[in-house]
């Protein structure tokens, strides 16, 4: 046998990768997977801070983002939540559900790697690590690759490389060279799920309260608003909520912070008002905000002494300040420690069934190299597990 001849060929060992040779090989598809890394599936190893928020039970298209809306249906119908909560429970790895729908195992993000190369073993697929791929080149019956691990050839071939968040593990934009090679375009990419930062006298601001959170926040960027943690950092801000929005936010754009969305803060004063004016404005607004916070806020607005004192000027201004902070973040913390790469290879070129290119007989790409994206929360697990699954049912 030609041990240089594969049926399939998928380029990356992430999530998407690791999938769709799963379910190419499960197909009895002679399956080969490389990476230039030697340590494969970092991301998921990484991920959900070592326990891997694997999907999320409310996953719906309403939550990826996309120059083609309804392009992720097919695949997450084809293979949803359910199905891998299946696999997870076959694997009897144990996994319990944090927040807002979001499971995450409960001994470590291995466990999801054990599984996937558990089923690669199972599926006779072949990995190869360590392997640079130097060219491609289309053939009659499929495609050539030239590796520094010798020649290869296929007659599928799957760009799963992923997008160019944390380079430091393996993220590289050779997915998109290739796929421009092969005529695709490329939706422009850029860091999503990111922190934001500031400079000037917001960030003099933010350094002072690094380290300091807020539970309950609501951050809105023109019509989308997303309300869940949020961090003060040494550069800036961060927390679930600003991750978030950094995937719709763009450069010069403000964005709008409601550090208290439970309560209407001139309503509550003027209430205080009422019941105990001699409170200190600042104690009063302690019982919502962090201490140093609450004072900072204060001494900002010009608001001192009993509440009982304060002018209904002085109530809208703090209000304002609480419930309708207005921020212009300078900047991202960038590919270095973004979740996600937003952009990427058009979908308008590619099949949502198969996920072939329609620019390149046999050539197929899954995952985040696609210009498809979760928010947070276990949704572009799923998209990768969904897309891969799809792609091995037709390579
Ligand atoms: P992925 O990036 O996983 O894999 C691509 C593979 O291609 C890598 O193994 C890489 O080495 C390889 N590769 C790249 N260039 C190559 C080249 N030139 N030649 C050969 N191989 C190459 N999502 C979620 O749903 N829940 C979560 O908890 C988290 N947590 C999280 C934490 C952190 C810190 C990050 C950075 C990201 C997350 N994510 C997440 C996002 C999630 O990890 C991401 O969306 C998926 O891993 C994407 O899967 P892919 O397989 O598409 O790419």
């Amino acid at each position: 046998m030609d041990t240089s001849a594969f049926d399939v060929i998928i380029i990356g060992a992430g999530a998407a990768g690791l999938m769709c040779a799963i379910e190419a090989g499960k197909r009895g598809r002679r399956v080969m997977i490389a990476d230039h890394m030697d340590k494969i599936a970092e991301k998921i190893r990484i991920s959900g801070g070592g326990r891997c928020n694997f999907t999320n039970i409310h996953t719906s298209p309403a939550n990826f983002l996309s120059n083609n809306p309804h392009f992720c249906k097919s695949a997450l119908k084809q293979y949803g939540v359910q199905d891998f909560i299946a696999l997870v429970k076959k694997h009897r790895i144990k996994y319990h559900e944090k927040k807002l729908g979001q499971l995450f195992c409960d001994n470590s993000a291995q466990d999801i790697i054990d599984m996937l190369l558990e089923e690669c073993a199972r599926a006779n697929v072949t990995i190869q690590r360590r392997t640079k791929i130097q060219h491609i080149e289309p053939s009659e019956n499929g495609f050539s690759l030239e590796t520094d691990k010798g020649d290869f050839t296929c007659a599928s071939l799957v760009l799963a490389t992923g997008g160019l968040s944390i380079p430091k593990i393996g993220a590289s934009n050779f997915g998109y060279e290739w796929a421009k090679k092969f005529g695709h375009s490329i939706i422009p990419p850029r860091a999503g799920l990111v922190p934001l930062t500031f400079d000037g006298a917001l960030l003099e601001r933010c350094k002072n309260f690094s380290g300091l959170s807020i539970e309950d926040a609501a951050i809105s960027h023109g019509k989308t608003i997303f309300q869940e943690g949020l961090l003060f950092t040494h550069r800036g801000l961060s927390g679930p909520s600003i991750l978030q929005i950094s995937s719709y936010w763009r450069e010069g754009d403000d964005i709008a912070i409601n550090l208290a969305p439970g309560v209407k803060i001139s309503d509550f004063i003027k209430g205080e008002k009422q019941s105990n004016p001699k409170q200190h404005i600042n104690t009063a607004i302690a019982a919502i905000l962090p201490k140093r916070l609450a004072d900072a806020i204060c001494e900002d607005q010009g608001c001192a002494g009993p509440v009982g004192g304060l002018s209904n000027a002085q109530i809208e201004k703090l209000s304002a300040a609480i419930n309708n902070w207005h921020v212009k973040p300078s900047g991202s913390e960038g590919y270095r420690t973004a979740e996600v790469t937003l952009g990427g290879v058009d979908t308008r070129e590619v099949s949502s069934k198969t996920f072939e290119s329609q620019k390149q007989k046999g050539l197929y790409f899954v995952g985040e190299v696609l210009d498809v994206t979760g928010h947070l929360g276990g949704f572009n697990f799923q998209w990768a597990w969904s897309s891969g699954f799809a792609a091995g049912q037709a390579v």
